[in-house]
Protein backbone atom coordinates (compact mmCIF):
# COMPACT_ATOMS: atom_id res chain seq x y z
CA UNK A 1 0.00 0.00 0.00
CA UNK A 2 0.94 3.26 -0.74
CA UNK A 3 0.44 5.91 1.79
CA UNK A 4 1.04 9.50 1.79
CA UNK A 5 1.96 11.33 4.35
CA UNK A 6 1.88 14.97 5.60
CA UNK A 7 3.22 16.96 8.34
CA UNK A 8 3.24 20.55 9.49
CA UNK A 9 2.87 20.40 13.29
CA UNK A 10 5.55 22.74 13.68
CA UNK A 11 8.45 24.78 11.01
CA UNK A 12 8.75 21.77 8.54
CA UNK A 13 6.45 21.47 6.10
CA UNK A 14 7.00 17.79 4.88
CA UNK A 15 5.12 15.63 2.48
CA UNK A 16 6.22 11.65 1.70
CA UNK A 17 4.95 8.39 0.10
CA UNK A 18 6.29 5.33 1.63
CA UNK A 19 5.10 1.69 1.08
CA UNK A 20 4.22 -0.50 3.05
CA UNK A 21 3.27 -4.07 2.63
CA UNK A 22 4.27 -7.39 4.93
CA UNK A 23 7.48 -6.77 6.23
CA UNK A 24 7.92 -4.53 3.18
CA UNK A 25 9.03 -0.62 4.24
CA UNK A 26 10.25 1.75 1.35
CA UNK A 27 10.29 5.68 1.69
CA UNK A 28 9.77 6.43 -2.52
CA UNK A 29 9.91 10.55 -1.45
CA UNK A 30 10.28 12.44 1.74
CA UNK A 31 10.29 16.21 0.64
CA UNK A 32 10.54 18.57 3.48
CA UNK A 33 10.29 22.16 3.25
CA UNK A 34 12.32 23.98 6.18
CA UNK A 35 11.36 26.72 7.59
CA UNK A 36 14.18 27.38 9.87
CA UNK A 37 15.71 30.85 7.69
CA UNK A 38 13.13 32.13 8.50
CA UNK A 39 12.35 32.14 12.05
CA UNK A 40 16.21 32.60 13.13
CA UNK A 41 15.89 36.37 11.95
CA UNK A 42 13.36 36.34 15.93
CA UNK A 43 15.47 33.51 17.34
CA UNK A 44 13.07 30.90 17.64
CA UNK A 45 9.39 29.37 15.66
CA UNK A 46 7.13 32.23 15.62
CA UNK A 47 3.59 30.49 14.73
CA UNK A 48 1.25 32.57 12.78
CA UNK A 49 4.22 33.00 10.25
CA UNK A 50 4.81 28.82 10.52
CA UNK A 51 1.03 28.77 9.89
CA UNK A 52 1.17 30.88 6.85
CA UNK A 53 4.54 29.31 5.21
CA UNK A 54 2.79 26.00 5.74
CA UNK A 55 -0.15 27.24 3.47
CA UNK A 56 2.51 28.35 0.60
CA UNK A 57 4.55 25.29 0.53
CA UNK A 58 2.05 22.62 1.36
CA UNK A 59 0.07 21.38 -2.15
CA UNK A 60 3.68 22.39 -3.69
CA UNK A 61 5.57 19.78 -1.40
CA UNK A 62 2.73 17.22 -1.83
CA UNK A 63 3.20 17.64 -5.91
CA UNK A 64 6.87 17.14 -5.17
CA UNK A 65 6.58 14.00 -3.49
CA UNK A 66 4.25 12.31 -5.98
CA UNK A 67 6.57 13.20 -9.11
CA UNK A 68 9.61 12.06 -7.15
CA UNK A 69 7.57 8.94 -6.45
CA UNK A 70 6.45 8.57 -10.14
CA UNK A 71 3.12 8.41 -8.69
CA UNK A 72 -0.53 9.60 -9.07
CA UNK A 73 -2.89 10.43 -6.63
CA UNK A 74 -5.17 7.59 -7.86
CA UNK A 75 -2.41 4.81 -6.66
CA UNK A 76 -2.14 5.99 -3.31
CA UNK A 77 -4.39 3.81 -0.77
CA UNK A 78 -4.06 5.72 2.72
CA UNK A 79 -3.66 9.78 3.77
CA UNK A 80 -1.68 9.94 7.07
CA UNK A 81 -1.92 13.40 8.12
CA UNK A 82 -0.31 15.24 11.90
CA UNK A 83 -3.31 16.14 13.88
CA UNK A 84 -1.52 16.60 17.43
CA UNK A 85 0.40 18.04 19.18
CA UNK A 86 1.71 21.37 18.03
CA UNK A 87 1.11 24.40 16.61
CA UNK A 88 -2.36 25.01 16.45
CA UNK A 89 -1.93 26.88 13.33
CA UNK A 90 0.66 24.95 11.54
CA UNK A 91 -1.52 21.85 12.49
CA UNK A 92 -4.76 23.20 10.61
CA UNK A 93 -2.84 23.66 7.61
CA UNK A 94 -1.95 20.30 7.27
CA UNK A 95 -4.97 18.82 8.65
CA UNK A 96 -7.26 20.77 6.30
CA UNK A 97 -4.82 19.94 2.77
CA UNK A 98 -5.01 16.50 4.13
CA UNK A 99 -8.82 16.49 4.59
CA UNK A 100 -9.84 18.01 1.18
CA UNK A 101 -7.48 15.86 -1.25
CA UNK A 102 -8.31 12.94 0.65
CA UNK A 103 -12.33 13.03 0.39
CA UNK A 104 -12.17 14.81 -3.11
CA UNK A 105 -9.86 11.55 -4.29
CA UNK A 106 -12.00 9.37 -2.20
CA UNK A 107 -8.48 7.76 -0.28
CA UNK A 108 -9.31 6.82 3.47
CA UNK A 109 -7.67 9.34 6.05
CA UNK A 110 -6.22 8.72 9.25
CA UNK A 111 -5.03 11.38 12.10
CA UNK A 112 -1.61 10.89 13.00
CA UNK A 113 -0.09 11.69 16.45
CA UNK A 114 3.32 13.49 15.92
CA UNK A 115 5.22 11.83 18.98
CA UNK A 116 3.83 8.21 17.58
CA UNK A 117 5.57 9.31 14.39
CA UNK A 118 8.82 9.62 15.71
CA UNK A 119 9.32 6.78 17.11
CA UNK A 120 7.96 4.74 13.80
CA UNK A 121 10.51 6.28 12.20
CA UNK A 122 12.46 3.36 13.90
CA UNK A 123 9.89 0.75 11.71
CA UNK A 124 11.63 2.94 8.26
CA UNK A 125 15.42 1.86 9.24
CA UNK A 126 14.58 -1.57 11.11
CA UNK A 127 12.18 -3.81 8.98
CA UNK A 128 12.34 -6.60 11.33
CA UNK A 129 11.47 -4.05 14.76
CA UNK A 130 8.36 -5.20 16.45
CA UNK A 131 6.82 -3.73 20.07
CA UNK A 132 6.91 -4.29 22.53
CA UNK A 133 10.37 -1.94 23.38
CA UNK A 134 11.67 0.84 25.36
CA UNK A 135 10.78 4.36 22.86
CA UNK A 136 12.22 7.32 23.66
CA UNK A 137 11.39 10.43 22.68
CA UNK A 138 13.92 13.17 22.89
CA UNK A 139 12.37 16.04 20.64
CA UNK A 140 12.03 20.26 20.62
CA UNK A 141 9.00 19.20 22.46
CA UNK A 142 8.81 15.73 24.05
CA UNK A 143 11.22 14.18 26.34
CA UNK A 144 9.33 10.66 27.30
CA UNK A 145 9.77 6.98 28.36
CA UNK A 146 7.31 5.00 26.48
CA UNK A 147 6.87 1.57 26.86
CA UNK A 148 5.39 1.10 23.18
CA UNK A 149 3.40 -2.36 24.05
CA UNK A 150 2.07 -2.35 19.91
CA UNK A 151 1.80 -0.26 17.27
CA UNK A 152 -0.45 1.73 18.52
CA UNK A 153 -0.49 1.39 22.21
CA UNK A 154 1.86 3.39 24.18
CA UNK A 155 2.67 3.94 28.35
CA UNK A 156 4.36 6.89 29.22
CA UNK A 157 6.55 6.16 31.85
CA UNK A 158 8.87 9.05 32.59
CA UNK A 159 9.11 12.48 31.05
CA UNK A 160 10.13 16.07 31.56
CA UNK A 161 7.92 17.96 34.21
CA UNK A 162 8.95 21.29 32.29
CA UNK A 163 11.09 22.25 29.11
CA UNK A 164 11.78 19.42 26.95
CA UNK A 165 15.65 18.38 26.36
CA UNK A 166 15.23 20.26 22.48
CA UNK A 167 13.82 23.76 24.56
CA UNK A 168 17.01 23.50 26.67
CA UNK A 169 19.45 22.64 23.80
CA UNK A 170 18.23 25.85 21.88
CA UNK A 171 17.68 28.20 24.54
CA UNK A 172 21.44 28.04 25.48
CA UNK A 173 22.49 27.96 22.16
CA UNK A 174 20.56 31.01 22.21
CA UNK A 175 22.26 32.81 24.92
CA UNK A 176 25.91 31.75 23.32
CA UNK A 177 24.83 33.43 20.39
CA UNK A 178 24.53 30.09 17.93
CA UNK A 179 22.27 30.58 15.46
CA UNK A 180 18.31 28.84 16.15
CA UNK A 181 18.24 25.95 16.35
CA UNK A 182 21.00 25.75 18.36
CA UNK A 183 20.58 21.86 18.88
CA UNK A 184 23.15 20.44 16.43
CA UNK A 185 25.56 23.39 16.54
CA UNK A 186 25.72 22.87 20.68
CA UNK A 187 26.53 19.00 19.80
CA UNK A 188 29.58 19.81 17.16
CA UNK A 189 30.56 22.51 20.26
CA UNK A 190 30.60 20.38 22.99
CA UNK A 191 33.20 17.94 21.24
CA UNK A 192 35.28 20.89 21.58
CA UNK A 193 35.28 21.53 25.09
CA UNK A 194 36.11 20.39 28.68
CA UNK A 195 32.64 19.12 30.35
CA UNK A 196 34.32 19.41 33.98
CA UNK A 197 35.27 23.21 33.17
CA UNK A 198 31.42 24.31 34.22
CA UNK A 199 29.12 23.00 37.26
CA UNK A 200 26.01 22.61 36.84
CA UNK A 201 22.59 20.32 37.77
CA UNK A 202 21.39 17.15 36.74
CA UNK A 203 18.39 17.34 34.37
CA UNK A 204 17.55 13.83 35.59
CA UNK A 205 15.48 14.17 39.18
CA UNK A 206 17.17 11.85 41.98
CA UNK A 207 14.75 9.12 43.75
CA UNK A 208 12.39 6.34 42.22
CA UNK A 209 11.61 8.02 39.12
CA UNK A 210 12.21 8.37 35.49
CA UNK A 211 11.62 12.08 35.21
CA UNK A 212 13.29 14.34 34.02
CA UNK A 213 13.61 18.76 34.84
CA UNK A 214 15.38 21.10 32.54
CA UNK A 215 14.30 24.46 34.13
CA UNK A 216 17.04 24.11 37.34
CA UNK A 217 19.86 23.36 34.26
CA UNK A 218 18.59 26.29 31.97
CA UNK A 219 18.15 28.60 34.89
CA UNK A 220 21.53 27.82 36.52
CA UNK A 221 23.36 27.49 32.72
CA UNK A 222 21.62 30.92 32.00
CA UNK A 223 22.85 32.83 36.09
CA UNK A 224 26.50 31.46 35.03
CA UNK A 225 26.32 33.47 31.67
CA UNK A 226 24.84 36.36 33.09
CA UNK A 227 27.65 36.34 36.42
CA UNK A 228 30.59 35.86 33.72
CA UNK A 229 29.01 39.21 31.57
CA UNK A 230 28.53 41.45 34.92
CA UNK A 231 32.35 40.65 35.60
CA UNK A 232 33.49 41.28 32.36
CA UNK A 233 34.31 37.94 31.90
CA UNK A 234 34.57 35.80 29.11
CA UNK A 235 32.16 32.60 29.17
CA UNK A 236 33.96 29.40 27.30
CA UNK A 237 31.05 29.01 24.73
CA UNK A 238 33.18 25.10 24.04
CA UNK A 239 33.49 24.28 27.85
CA UNK A 240 30.11 25.64 28.36
CA UNK A 241 28.34 23.54 25.47
CA UNK A 242 30.29 20.51 26.93
CA UNK A 243 29.39 20.93 30.24
CA UNK A 244 25.75 21.27 30.00
CA UNK A 245 26.17 18.51 27.30
CA UNK A 246 27.83 16.51 29.87
CA UNK A 247 24.74 16.63 32.77
CA UNK A 248 22.27 15.84 30.15
CA UNK A 249 24.06 12.97 29.00
CA UNK A 250 25.08 11.05 32.14
CA UNK A 251 21.28 12.10 33.56
CA UNK A 252 20.03 10.81 30.23
CA UNK A 253 22.32 7.61 31.09
CA UNK A 254 20.97 7.04 34.46
CA UNK A 255 17.32 7.21 33.31
CA UNK A 256 17.61 5.17 30.35
CA UNK A 257 19.68 2.43 32.36
CA UNK A 258 16.50 2.69 35.40
CA UNK A 259 13.90 2.44 32.30
CA UNK A 260 15.80 -0.78 31.49
CA UNK A 261 16.04 -2.36 34.75
CA UNK A 262 12.25 -1.40 35.25
CA UNK A 263 10.72 -2.59 32.00
CA UNK A 264 13.06 -5.40 31.79
CA UNK A 265 12.30 -4.41 27.82
CA UNK A 266 15.17 -5.64 25.52
CA UNK A 267 14.94 -3.37 22.88
CA UNK A 268 15.50 0.60 22.93
CA UNK A 269 14.15 2.94 20.10
CA UNK A 270 15.38 6.67 19.96
CA UNK A 271 13.28 9.06 18.16
CA UNK A 272 13.12 12.96 17.77
CA UNK A 273 15.23 15.21 16.49
CA UNK A 274 17.22 15.30 19.70
CA UNK A 275 18.18 11.52 19.21
CA UNK A 276 20.50 13.20 16.42
CA UNK A 277 22.51 14.50 19.00
CA UNK A 278 25.73 12.31 18.94
CA UNK A 279 27.11 12.41 22.41
CA UNK A 280 23.23 11.08 23.29
CA UNK A 281 23.53 8.32 20.78
CA UNK A 282 26.96 7.28 22.29
CA UNK A 283 25.32 7.43 26.25
CA UNK A 284 22.72 5.02 24.18
CA UNK A 285 24.63 2.46 23.01
CA UNK A 286 26.81 2.35 25.99
CA UNK A 287 23.58 2.11 28.19
CA UNK A 288 22.35 -0.73 25.56
CA UNK A 289 25.94 -2.93 25.50
CA UNK A 290 25.51 -2.87 29.03
CA UNK A 291 22.32 -4.41 29.57
CA UNK A 292 22.53 -6.52 26.43
CA UNK A 293 19.59 -4.48 24.65
CA UNK A 294 19.07 -3.75 20.54
CA UNK A 295 19.62 -0.57 20.46
CA UNK A 296 17.50 1.13 17.12
CA UNK A 297 18.69 4.70 15.80
CA UNK A 298 16.89 6.16 13.51
CA UNK A 299 19.28 7.57 10.51
CA UNK A 300 19.69 11.32 10.85
CA UNK A 301 17.88 12.24 8.19
CA UNK A 302 14.66 10.62 9.80
CA UNK A 303 15.32 11.89 13.66
CA UNK A 304 13.86 15.40 12.84
CA UNK A 305 9.82 16.34 11.93
CA UNK A 306 9.20 14.55 8.45
CA UNK A 307 6.17 12.93 6.76
CA UNK A 308 7.58 9.16 6.09
CA UNK A 309 7.17 8.62 10.11
CA UNK A 310 3.84 9.92 9.85
CA UNK A 311 3.06 7.86 6.90
CA UNK A 312 4.32 4.78 8.80
CA UNK A 313 2.83 5.29 11.83
CA UNK A 314 -0.46 6.20 10.23
CA UNK A 315 -0.49 2.88 8.35
CA UNK A 316 -0.10 1.09 11.63
CA UNK A 317 -3.04 3.45 13.14
CA UNK A 318 -5.00 2.36 9.73
CA UNK A 319 -4.49 -1.40 10.50
CA UNK A 320 -5.46 -0.93 13.95
CA UNK A 321 -9.34 0.15 12.81
CA UNK A 322 -8.59 4.13 12.89
CA UNK A 323 -10.15 5.49 9.87
CA UNK A 324 -11.50 9.89 9.99
CA UNK A 325 -13.67 11.37 8.57
CA UNK A 326 -14.73 15.28 7.59
CA UNK A 327 -14.92 15.84 11.17
CA UNK A 328 -10.97 15.53 11.86
CA UNK A 329 -9.67 18.16 13.96
CA UNK A 330 -6.41 19.33 15.28
CA UNK A 331 -5.37 19.79 18.56
CA UNK A 332 -2.45 21.35 20.25
CA UNK A 333 -1.56 18.85 22.66
O1 LIG B 1 11.65 16.46 16.57
P1 LIG B 1 11.99 17.82 16.13
O2 LIG B 1 12.46 18.02 14.71
O3 LIG B 1 10.80 18.79 16.35
C1 LIG B 1 9.92 18.61 17.41
O4 LIG B 1 9.02 17.73 17.32
O5 LIG B 1 10.11 19.33 18.41
O6 LIG B 1 13.12 18.37 17.13
C2 LIG B 1 13.71 19.62 16.97
C3 LIG B 1 14.73 19.80 18.06
C4 LIG B 1 15.30 21.22 18.12
O7 LIG B 1 15.23 21.65 19.45
C5 LIG B 1 16.75 21.03 17.68
O8 LIG B 1 17.66 21.96 18.23
C6 LIG B 1 17.02 19.65 18.19
O9 LIG B 1 15.85 18.93 17.86
N1 LIG B 1 18.21 19.03 17.60
C7 LIG B 1 19.28 18.68 18.33
C8 LIG B 1 20.23 18.14 17.42
N2 LIG B 1 19.68 18.17 16.17
C9 LIG B 1 18.43 18.71 16.31
N3 LIG B 1 19.52 18.78 19.66
C10 LIG B 1 20.70 18.35 20.10
N4 LIG B 1 21.66 17.82 19.29
C11 LIG B 1 21.46 17.69 17.95
N5 LIG B 1 22.42 17.15 17.18
ZN1 LIG C 1 8.97 16.41 16.13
Amino acid sequence: MYILGLESSCDETSAAIVEMAHGERRILANIIASQIDIHRLYGGVVPEIAGRAHIEAVSRITREALDVAKLQLSDIGLCAVTARPGLIGALLVGVNFGKSLAFANNIPLVGVDHVRGHIAAAYLEYPDLKPPFLGVVLSGGHTSFYVVKSYTEFEEIGSTRDDAAGEAFDKIGRVIGLPYPGGATLDRLAHEGNKKAYKLPSPALAGDTLDFSFSGLKTAALNLINTAAQKGEEIDRADLAASFTGVIADGFYKKLSAALDLTRLDTVVLAGGVSANSHLRAVASAVCEKKKARLCLPPLSLCGDNAAMIAAQGYYEYQNGAKDGTDLNASAV
